[in-house]
């Protein structure tokens, strides 16, 4: 799993030096996109290419070899074998590089360097579309901005540093130029990216942006840090067979002295192959009963937060329970679930989503339909009844499977999906007043 810092922005914001700085602290591969630009910039200078030959530029763009790599600290730019980690950033280079990256074509073919140069690696990325185009999903990211007059100054100085002989007017109406272009393109045009977090640096020092950025960078690394933790699946040793054994019977044990529980036609759950088995969620203690209290491994579908109780979570791994972000459509979590289908496994869900959500009207989820349309699995309908409080008595009703092959299978439509929903939520709600 890698990790990506995304920094946007206009020319002259101190995107490079952060990057730098950042790329150091954290250990993450530093990849200036801008001198992409500039590579094929210089490479067109060289090759004497004007800006619409189209075709030539195609040429040169499928033998270019632009490659970056950071030494000692510094990072070096090379063209085709060539160290022009100097030679990109001179003035004819500066002032045709926005044009050149608007060309559609180069854009393209750099979008998919970059994407390349980053691939499988923790890097900090910068430049104008990163967080918008190349890297939309990024871990963090940032749109550093600064007032005009700010940028063009610490580029004149930059310019000084490096010996290359420009006014500051010229630099302020190279630097307003670029971002107009920057701004104006048709494709990759520099915007902030959904999700980003606009830092001025115009009235900041270095340190404060770099600390501004740290705390946000630090932040995602605690929150991967846990989510891996929860991702992590226990694997399957005799031991764990073992222990989920004890535990199990440990905890039903419990439930049948303390909650009294007593299940109902438990025969309604095939011994083997794959069943999905949907019950109404009344509170947090009647998962761990159906888990616990059916003889067949259930593996249940269970929102994150869940994980956040270490007891909880030592039961979830031991259980496989499912992790699932709740107020998104987790892919990720659908993957697994449609994975232990494909493999014959009982996976538990309740489809109100929430605790007693048909009593507050909340919306019931469609996922546990879509899955039984997909992989064919049967449904056993569970309805719980009690209250779970000490000493007076839960049941579990346990309901005959429902066959869902009467829908199409390949693409469930909406409206499919709705009725096969409501038919589980039916056969629920009848069992939770059965035998009452
Ligand atoms: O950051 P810089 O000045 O080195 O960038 C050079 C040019 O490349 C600049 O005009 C903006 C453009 N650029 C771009 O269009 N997309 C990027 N991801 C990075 C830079």
């Amino acid at each position: 799993m890698s990790f990506i810092v995304a920094i946007d922005g206009p020319a002259g914001t101190g995107k490079g030096t952060m990057a730098n700085i950042l790329s150091k602290k954290y250990n993450l591969l530093n990849i200036d996109t801008g001198a992409t630009y500039r590579c094929v910039a210089l490479e067109m200078l060289n090759k004497k290419i004007g800006l619409e030959d189209e075709e030539k530029i195609a040429e040169m763009l499928k033998t270019i070899k632009i490659e970056m790599n950071n030494q000692n600290g510094k990072q070096k730019v090379e063209l085709n074998g060539e160290d022009v980690t100097e030679k990109i950033r001179s003035k004819e280079v500066s002032e045709i590089v926005s044009q050149v990256s608007s060309i559609k074509q180069i854009r393209l073919a750099m979008a998919g360097l970059q994407r390349k140069m980053a691939q499988g690696k923790d890097v900090i990325m910068e430049g104008r579309d990163i967080g918008t185009v190349i890297f939309p999903t990024a871990d963090v990211k940032i749109y550093l901005d600064a007032n005009v007059e700010v940028r063009a100054q610490r580029r004149f100085k930059q310019n000084q540093e490096k010996g290359i002989n420009m006014s500051y007017e010229e630099v302020l109406e190279n630097v307003k130029m670029r971002d107009k272009n920057d701004m104006e393109k048709e494709m990759g045009a520099l915007k902030i990216a959904p999700g980003a977090t606009v830092i001025d640096a115009s009235e900041m020092t270095i340190k404060q942006v770099e600390r501004k950025i740290s705390k946000i960078i630090d932040k995602k690394i605690k929150q991967k840090s846990k989510e891996a933790k929860i991702y992590k699946i226990r694997p399957e040793t005799t031991w764990k067979k073992i222990e989920r054994a004890i535990v199990k019977r440990l905890i039903y044990t419990f439930y049948r002295v303390v909650f009294r529980l007593e299940k109902v036609n438990e025969e309604n759950v095939p011994i083997d192959g794959t069943v999905i088995i949907c019950a109404n969620h009344l509170n947090t203690w009647d998962a761990v009963g159906l888990v616990t209290a059916t003889k067949r491994k259930v593996n249940f579908i269970a929102k994150e937060d869940l994980f956040n109780n270490p007891l909880l979570s030592w039961i979830g791994h031991l259980f496989d329970v499912i992790p699932i972000k709740r107020g998104m459509r987790d892919m990720e979590a659908m993957k697994r679930c449609l994975g232990y289908l494909k493999n014959g496994t009982a996976l538990g869900i309740f489809p109100e989503g929430t605790r007693r959500g048909l009593e507050k009207g909340a919306k019931v989820q469609n996922g546990a339909a879509y899955m039984a349309l997909k992989t064919k699995a049967k449904v056993v309908p569970v309805g719980i009844q009690g209250t779970f409080k000490p000493f007076t008595k839960v049941t579990l009703n346990y309901g005959k499977p429902i066959d869902f092959s009467k829908y199409d299978s390949k693409n469930p439509e909406k409206d499919e999906l709705d009725k096969a929903t409501k038919e589980i939520m039916d056969n629920i709600i009848m069992l939770t007043k059965a035998g009452k």
